[in-house]
């Protein structure tokens, strides 16, 4: 039987209210620093990216397409990043000559970002920024310039608003800090390779 949600929730992070406040505070910045005609696209990350997503453009104002990239790590059991990353389904629009918003849940190490980042601007974009729900910088193995951040969080596994925990929980409202001793005792699966 798969536990409901709060069998592995240590405590709330980030209630729902606070993160629909910092969503919209983050769709003002946004739609104040591009202009009406430009031909900004907001590109999600798949999967974890969707919600933020979802909410994010309900407060920018300004005309925008969205697109989506899917990406996985190889050999994330151990909730590593080894630096490995794949795209698994690209994306439907070109972006040549267009103003790219990377839409993230989280950065962790900042590979995967990297390797978002390099293989969008090999297709010349006319711009790229990146906007991420949260950052744990004090995990960072490589150099990220972050233009919107929702939150920055500590060194804890977080699930809900997006994130999984083992594909599981992305409907949650809030951000929730993962019980890890009650994952190790009742692991959800045991698959090496792990999806964003
Ligand atoms: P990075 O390549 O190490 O920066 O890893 C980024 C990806 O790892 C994110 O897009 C998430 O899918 C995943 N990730 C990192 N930390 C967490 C977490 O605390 N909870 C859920 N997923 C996470
Ligand atoms: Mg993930």
């Amino acid at each position: 039987m798969i536990p409901s949600y709060d069998f592995y929730l240590s405590e709330v992070l980030i209630e729902a209210e606070a993160l629909q406040k910092r969503v919209a505070e983050l769709g003002a910045q946004i739609s104040a620093d591009y202009d009406h005609n430009d031909a900004l696209m907001l590109i999600c990350i798949l999967k974890g990216g969707v919600m933020f997503l979802t909410d994010l453009m309900r407060h920018i104002d300004v005309p925008h397409e969205i697109d989506f990239l899917s990406v996985s790590s190889y050999g994330r059991g151990a909730r590593a990043t080894t630096g490995s990353v794949r795209i698994d389904m690209d994306l439907r629009e070109e972006v040549t000559g267009k103003h790219l918003l990377i839409i993230e849940d989280i950065i962790d190490s900042g590979t995967t970002l990297r390797f978002v980042m390099d293989v969008l601007n090999a297709r010349h974009p006319a711009s790229i920024r990146l906007c991420t729900l949260l950052d744990k910088p004090s995990r960072r193995v490589i150099p990220i310039p972050v233009d919107y951040t929702g939150f920055v969080i500590e060194d804890k596994f977080v699930y809900g608003y997006g994130l999984d925990l083992d594909e599981k929980y992305r409907n949650l409202p809030f951000i929730g800090v993962v019980d890890l001793e009650k994952l190790k005792a009742n692991p959800l699966s045991q698959s090496g390779d792990e999806g964003m």
